[in-house]
């Protein structure tokens, strides 16, 4: 399997794979700063879910390191204020919210230690936050494979591979693990319209270790669904509510009902960390807006009259009954999904 850098914090940087110039250019973006993290994940230099999250907990880590100088109650209030640009750089990909959490616990614990014991815990947090999230992959992968028929087509949509995490991926992982596993599967990828993450970042992925997929524009999937073309649909998710309900890439509700009218399982593989157990149903879901320029233009150059207006939000919500299972690192979470989540919790504790 080929080896994708997605984020590197190295010398005191943060090192991001530049997702907007794939596959054309092969970039890396250094991030000096927290400021320049809170950039890159406004951006989408890095995206994904979970991958945001680590990138997210290395920006307070680069917040630390910036004001390590000062006297330690302006560091702290300087790490207060890190923690909210960070915390606040995209809405709805509740990963990013828990990664800082978990930061500013770290923060919070050590704040009568010096600001470079402070620093050193901060930077112990984020490494482990990124371990914990390529063995989170692997197990999500391997619980996914037991659903994955011999032979099987299967669709997926936007991009939740190594790219959206620290590696291996989420449904993505799940679909290398059949491959590897010597299942002998077929991939059907979304474009994923406006920003393209299936054409762009999961085609790539797949291409470059061989596994075999095809690229449709999303209206097609409809009708591969209808015609008994697609066996199983995985997707990933940006929040889980705790009855099920779950954001994942605007597109995905919309598969996901077309996958009900014809009987097609239809799942969602995500790390716990993308549950919100805060939150009862995806009512409560922050759904993120963004610029008009990702539907009037393309490549920067206009396809749509001056004057028109646009909506372009960016997640849609899929209810829970239209949900097969939630692949997570500890199995396969089934209906009644309010029970068997808070089941869950009850079990991680969280
Ligand atoms: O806007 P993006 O590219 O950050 O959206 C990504 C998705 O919607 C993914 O499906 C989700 O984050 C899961 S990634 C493992």
């Amino acid at each position: 399997m080929a080896s994708i850098n997605t984020i590197e914090f190295k010398d005191g940087k943060l090192c991001l794979l530049d997702q907007r110039k794939l596959p054309k250019l092969f970039s890396i973006f250094e991030c000096q700063n927290y400021r320049d993290v809170e950039f890159a994940i406004k951006d989408m230099v890095v995206r994904g879910a979970p991958a945001i999250g680590v990138a997210g907990a290395y920006g307070l880590v680069l917040a630390a390191s910036e004001f390590i100088e000062l006297p330690k109650e302006e560091f702290l209030e300087q790490m207060k204020e890190s923690v909210n640009v960070i915390g606040n750089s995209r809405p709805t990909a509740v990963n990013l919210m828990w990664a800082v959490k978990r930061m500013e616990a770290i923060i919070e614990e050590n704040k009568e230690k010096s600001n470079v014991d402070i620093y050193k815990a901060l930077l112990a947090e984020a490494n482990t936050i990124e371990k914990e999230d390529l063995e989170t992959n692997k197990a999500i992968a391997r619980h996914g494979n037991e659903i994955v028929p011999e032979n099987a087509t299967i669709l997926t949509h936007c991009n939740t591979g190594a790219l959206a995490t620290v590696g291996y991926g989420t449904a993505l992982g799940v679909i290398r693990e059949a491959y590897y596993s010597g299942k002998n599967i077929r991939v059907f990828v979304d474009e994923t319209r406006p920003r393209l993450q299936g054409a762009k970042l999961t085609a790539w992925e797949l291409v470059q270790e061989g596994i075999p997929a095809t690229l449709i524009p999303d209206s097609v999937a409809p009708v591969l669904i209808r015609d008994g073309k697609i066996d199983l649909i995985i997707v990933g998710a940006d929040r889980v509510a705790s009855n099920g309900d779950t954001a994942n890439k605007i597109g995905t509700y919309m598969l996901s009902q077309i996958a009900k009218d014809f009987n097609v399982p239809f799942y969602i593989a995500a790390p716990i960390s993308t549950i919100d157990f805060e939150i009862a149903s995806g009512e409560e879901i922050v759904i993120e807006e963004r610029d008009s320029m990702e539907i009037t233009h393309i490549n920067g150059v206009r396809i749509a009259p001056e004057g028109i207006e646009v909506y372009n939000p960016a997640f849609d919500v899929t209810p829970n009954s239209n949900i097969t299972g939630i692949i997570t690192e500890k199995g396969i979470i089934r209906q009644p999904y309010s029970l068997n989540l808070a089941k869950l919790r009850q079990i991680q504790g969280c």
